[in-house]
């Protein structure tokens, strides 16, 4: 349906829809290890990246877990930088597999704050890595994490980034910027349906996880690496997500990143120009929103819920309401991967019908 604007699923080109449907082939064999060994360059290539990259065949989360239990040790400290609903999710999961989690955990709707997270490092020398979320997906928040990670390396830490909403479509180059390990995820920016996520690793990421204790089994790296060197993956892939990244990543390729961060850009100023014309404000202060997702702070009398379905219903738009503490406060739009300014311009035209008729 190409009236979901949600934040991912995001919706897919034909193209690639149609790749999806091809016949199955061996995961073991020479026809999927071309496939592999080519998403896999291309996927580098958008990444900036001459690190090591795997395919996993899991939603954004099971990449995140990845990140953590290849690099931390039970008891390590961390320190999670949170801005919302998934920034806390990844604080939670390092908890649960035994770090020592130190929260700077912001209100939702700001940005991480630079001298913060000095602070945090100087006070607790023994931390070591730090989580952040890039492009806050539930609040429409995007991290100043150019800064974040030159600051991190001034501290010589760890870097783990969740770059599920924001690598592809926001400018994130990997290397350059430091980060460890990175994580997205394939329904995302990335025009594909959901089932894999792409993770990235610097040396560095190497280093700690050669002497990494958290318990692993299927999202162990050192596994991905001996399999990718055969052209394989150690489980069964989603073989279709990749022959649907094939087409996806030829696509970006073609178009040129610099040219999807700039559409992008300019396809989230129209959302907030557009949201702003119909009486509404933008969630979080501008100077941080995001260029994937614009969260809409509602006013008193307006029923989200409603509005939604109106939405749904009259217009065949799918939006988003607000994550938990937010339900109800705001909703979003999401505008990621194949997406441009009249896509914008239909949900906000749609948009000036619905609201009348979901307000009080
Ligand atoms: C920033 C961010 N982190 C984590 C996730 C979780 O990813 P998944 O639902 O693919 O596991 C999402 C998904 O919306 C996200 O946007």
């Amino acid at each position: 349906m190409e009236g979901l604007r949600i934040p991912g699923p995001t919706p897919c080109p034909p193209k690639i829809l149609r790749a999806m449907a091809k016949q199955m082939i061996n995961h073991r064999g020479p026809e999927f290890a071309q496939i592999l060994h080519d998403v896999t360059a291309k996927l580098k290539q958008l990444f900036q990246t001459k690190g090591d990259l795997y395919l996993l065949t899991c939603s954004g989360t099971g990449g995140l877990e990845a990140a953590v239990v290849n690099t931390l040790s039970p008891g390590d400290e961390v320190l999670s930088v949170s801005i919302g609903f998934f920034g806390e999710r990844f604080a939670e999961l390092a908890e649960q597999f035994g770090a020592e989690v130190i929260p700077l955990h912001y209100e939702w709707g700001k940005a991480a704050d630079i001298d913060d997270i000095r602070r945090a490092l100087q006070n607790e020398p023994k931390i070591k890595a730090v989580l952040v979320t890039h492009n806050e997906t539930s609040t429409g928040v995007t991290n100043d994490l150019r800064a974040i990670s030159s600051l991190v390396k001034e501290f010589d830490k760890l870097l783990l980034v969740d770059a599920i909403s924001s690598l592809g479509s926001i400018e994130l180059p990997v290397d350059e910027w430091h980060c460890d390990v990175t994580v997205t995820a394939s329904q995302k920016g990335w025009m594909v349906p959901p089932g894999m996520a792409m993770v990235s690793l610097s040396p560095e990421a190497w280093r700690a996880h050669a002497e990494a204790k958290m318990p692993r089994y299927t999202w162990d790296f050192s596994k991905a690496k001996s399999y990718l060197e055969r052209g394989q993956t150690p489980w069964t892939p989603a073989v279709s997500i990749a022959f649907a990244l094939q087409v996806a990543l030829d696509m970006m390729l073609k178009e040129g990143l610099a040219n999807i961060i700039a559409r992008h850009a300019r396809v989230g100023k129209a959302a907030r120009e557009g949201v702003k014309s119909l009486g509404l404000s933008v969630f979080p202060k501008e100077k941080y929103a995001s260029n994937t997702v614009t969260a809409v702070a509602t006013k008193d009398r307006l029923d989200v819920k409603k509005l939604l379905k109106i939405m749904r219903e009259e217009h065949g738009i799918v939006l988003s309401g607000g994550q938990q503490k937010l339900e109800g406060k705001i909703f979003r739009i999401g505008h990621l991967g194949w997406v441009d300014e009249d896509d914008i311009k239909g949900i906000i035209s749609a948009l000036k019908v619905a609201l009348p008729k979901a307000s009080a």
